[in-house]
């Protein structure tokens, strides 16, 4: 299966070389800047000043945040902590699903934010959905647990689940055993607070116009809702010697681990959608239909403030199309894209791509990793290398681990 994907994007290869302009860059949305927030402040500038909250020198980040961000930001003290650690996990995230693709998620040549990721998201193709909905469902992530870590001064442990379901015998004692009753209590994450200002935050410079600022959208948002559908419950018994007569119960998200895990196989089965708002097979119906004019349907509303409502009711109203009219119009959950990916087998400095040369493979894999699809069949080198690990490690009380340092021979395949 992915065999086949890959094969098929190969074919994309010329096709995307060639059609690589300036003008491009512009259209992929305003909505990528904050992502410099993960390269800004670095640990030694993180310096505590209460106990409560941390400073953070983020002024290099600043100047690349929208005002509606700034403000934000400001409104709500230690959330650009927050914001860096979801970025930061993003990449990681990122990295780590990606990590035996042609395409790796590297950030390395890109130190600046809005390329932290590299040209790539000038393309609207899969790999930016993935990017988009990462980098959203991080936010998410870190914010609703900052609320409940208390490092947010605005928010807090979400408590809108107390009182709400079955409550057991009050107070201790009255519960006959056996009974699976329990309390909501505890500290849920606030994956409410969360949900709603990584909309705020990380939409802000999408207005949902251009078929891109729509894709970008689409995929914030699954990001989001891949977060928010994670949320469980986690108990703990109390009574004597845990036999659970009483059980307070809490909200808690799961390892960041989990949603990438759900993005990368939304990835995988990414839908492709319609670029300019019609189908593939209608291309030829519409050639006598006068230029749309989208400014011009804008200023045609009634007034200001009508304008505003139905900016906002509309943002994330829309429906996109399927490329394929014959496939099912995208989820909230998928993500979306509408250009194809470009070929990542070689060096493409106009869109950051490093291609695979050096890159090791697997020569025994039959997937993406092996050396087969990963050297996009230009060969490889096949070395003995000695690598010094660790080994051996045994744990003495207390508290220290020791280990041998080993030195293992391991044969390494690295493409041509
Ligand atoms: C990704 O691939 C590039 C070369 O294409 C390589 O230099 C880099 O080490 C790889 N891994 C990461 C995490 O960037
Ligand atoms: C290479 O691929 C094979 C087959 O998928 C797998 O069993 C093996 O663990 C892989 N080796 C490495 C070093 O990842
Ligand atoms: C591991 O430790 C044991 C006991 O100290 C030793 O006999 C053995 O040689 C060690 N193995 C390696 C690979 O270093």
């Amino acid at each position: 299966m992915k065999v086949t994907v890959i094969f098929v994007m190969n074919l994309f290869v010329l096709t995307a070389l060639g059609d690589v302009t300036n003008a491009r860059s512009k259209n992929r949305g305003k909505g990528s800047m904050w992502w410099g927030i993960a390269k800004a402040g670095e640990p030694n500038n993180l310096s505590p000043i209460s106990p409560g909250g941390v400073y953070m020198d983020l002024s290099s980040a600043h100047g690349t945040l929208r005002r509606k961000q700034r403000r934000l930001a400001r409104e709500n003290p230690g959330l650009l902590v927050a914001l860096h650690k979801g970025a930061n996990n993003a990449i990681h995230e990122c990295q780590h699903q990606f990590r035996n693709q042609r395409w790796n998620c590297s950030t390395r040549a890109f130190p600046r934010g809005k390329n932290l990721f590299g040209k790539i998201v000038d393309k609207g193709c899969r790999e930016t959905a993935f990017i988009y909905a990462i980098t959203s469902a991080a936010v998410t992530h870190a914010i609703a647990r900052a609320c409940s870590e208390g490092s947010i001064d605005t928010c807090n442990c979400e408590t809108h689940y107390k009182g709400r379901p079955h409550v057991s015998g009050n107070g201790g004692g009255a519960a006959v055993a056996g009974v699976r009753d329990f309390e909501w209590g505890g500290c849920s994450d606030n994956i409410g607070f969360g949900f709603t200002v990584s909309r705020e935050f990380v939409d802000a410079g999408e207005r949902g116009k251009t078929i891109r600022e729509k894709m970008n959208l689409h995929n914030n948002e699954a990001g989001r809702w891949h977060v928010k559908d994670q949320m469980r419950q986690e108990c703990k018994c109390h009574g004597m010697s845990g036999s659970c007569t009483i059980k307070t119960c809490w909200m808690r998200l799961p390892p960041f681990r989990v949603i990438g895990d759900l993005l990368k196989d939304r990835f995988d089965g990414a839908s492709h959608v319609a670029a300019s708002g019609h189908h593939r097979n209608n291309n030829n119906a519409h050639q006598n239909r006068p230029p749309k004019n989208p400014k011009l349907n804008a200023i045609s509303s009634n007034s200001i403030h009508s304008k505003r409502e139905n900016r906002r009711k509309h943002k994330y109203g829309f429906q996109l199309k399927p490329f394929n009219p014959e496939h099912k119009p995208p989820g909230t959950k998928d993500l979306v894209y509408y250009e194809m990916s470009p070929g990542f087998c070689e060096k493409n400095p106009k869109l950051g791509i490093q291609g695979t040369h050096g890159r090791l493979c697997n020569d025994t894999s039959m997937g993406v990793d092996g050396c087969d699809i990963m050297c996009c069949g230009r060969g490889y080198r096949t070395q003995e290398v000695v690598v010094f690990e660790r080994c051996n490690c045994t744990f003495h009380w207390c508290c220290e681990v020791k280990c041998d340092v080993c030195r293992t021979k391991r044969t390494i395949h690295t493409c041509v």
